[in-house]
């Protein structure tokens, strides 16, 4: 279906994404310690957010991989020679370009597919982008790369991008189904470039999540903002104060919002009640640091083979570039 104002191809259609958000709003506040997915954050202010907080002093991640971009797009062009590249998270598509930019120089590029829960940030990037490149066949579609991952295109010759780090917001339960997901939609020999942050000092990563802007902290809170519009609810959102610490077992950052008063939140839409004790974490975010064995471990395991493995100068991020198997 053609979403009728932004024409885009939506198979995330509002009333699955409510359905959806009401199922994962009431397990998540049910639960013990409370939890919500990330995934929510992304409404048009969330998606604005997200691009302000790549621009921060502090958040190495976009700055690292369009490093790596810049070094090594033809590389992809070249040993890819893609004629359809998706991206999944895609976002602004900001970085993206640089693949665009080689895949057309190296002259097999015909279609670039972005893919978004966000409708608001894949409508804005796909008309820059249709002005920018207007002999690229350009469709945008507004789906759920955990839930909609059968939509890819049948071209052939594909190439899927999955940037920014993105697969570090998986749990480790989260990410081997979706690769394995994403391998069984590819043929062998097309290929998968992922952008992973990698680990590193707590002193660099914790600011990365805890600005002293506060942007990361409105990005934060804004999950609060989606809940009380879409489920008539009442949180206070001033009364949640943003976390970001370094889980140094599991290797991730993890976002929470505490509760800085004993509350109770009303979910109309839910007829649901939640308790907040005085102090009480809700986490919003785990956000993977990765290792160079592991995450091509994991690859492998999904059927996928690393071909080349690129980090910025700093060896802060990574972005590997595989080929199904
Ligand atoms: N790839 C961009 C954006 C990263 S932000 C970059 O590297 O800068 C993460 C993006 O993934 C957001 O645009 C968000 O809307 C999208 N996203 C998050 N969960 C998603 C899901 N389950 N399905 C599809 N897109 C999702
Ligand atoms: C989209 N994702 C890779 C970001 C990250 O770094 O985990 C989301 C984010 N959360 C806080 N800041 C940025």
């Amino acid at each position: 279906m053609t979403h009728p104002d932004t024409d885009l191809d939506v198979y995330l259609h509002d009333a699955d994404r409510i359905e959806a958000l009401r199922a994962d709003v009431r397990a998540g506040l049910s639960a013990s310690p409370k939890w919500l997915p990330p995934k929510y954050f992304y409404d048009a202010r969330g998606s604005e957010l997200f691009e302000e907080i790549t621009r921060l002093p502090e958040y190495y991640p976009t700055r690292a991989e369009r490093e790596i971009l810049t070094d090594h797009a033809a590389t992809v062009a070249r040993v890819t020679g893609a004629k359809t590249l998706v991206e999944l998270g895609s976002g602004s598509s900001e970085k993206t370009r640089l693949l665009l930019d080689a895949l057309r120089d190296h002259g097999t590029l015909g279609s670039f597919v972005p893919l978004d829960v966000s409708a608001a940030a894949l409508h804005d990037a796909v008309g820059a982008l249709r002005a920018d490149y207007p002999d690229l066949h350009v469709r945008g579609v507004v789906a759920d790369f955990v839930n909609h991952l059968e939509v890819l295109p049948d071209t052939g010759s594909r190439l899927v991008a999955f940037l920014g780090g993105t697969i570090g917001n998986f749990t480790p339960a989260e990410r081997s189904p979706f690769l394995t997901t994403l391998r069984a939609q590819l043929s062998v020999g097309e290929w998968f470039l992922l952008g992973a942050d990698l680990v590193k000092d707590p002193a660099v990563l914790v600011p990365a999540y805890d600005d002293a802007q506060g942007v990361t902290a409105e990005f934060n809170r804004n999950v609060l903002r989606v809940l009380n519009r879409e489920l008539d609810a009442d949180f206070d959102v001033d009364a949640f104060t943003h976390v970001a610490l370094w889980d140094a077992r599991r290797e991730w950052i993890e976002m929470r919002l505490r509760a800085e008063r004993s509350m109770t939140v009303h979910l109309r839409a839910l007829d649901l009640t939640v308790p907040f004790a005085e102090g009480e974490e809700l986490r919003t975010e785990v956000s993977a640091k990765f290792r160079r064995d592991g995450l091509t471990a994991e690859l492998a395991a999904a059927g996928f083979t690393v071909r080349h493995w690129w980090t910025d100068a700093g060896s802060r991020f990574a972005v590997a570039l595989a080929t199904a198997s």
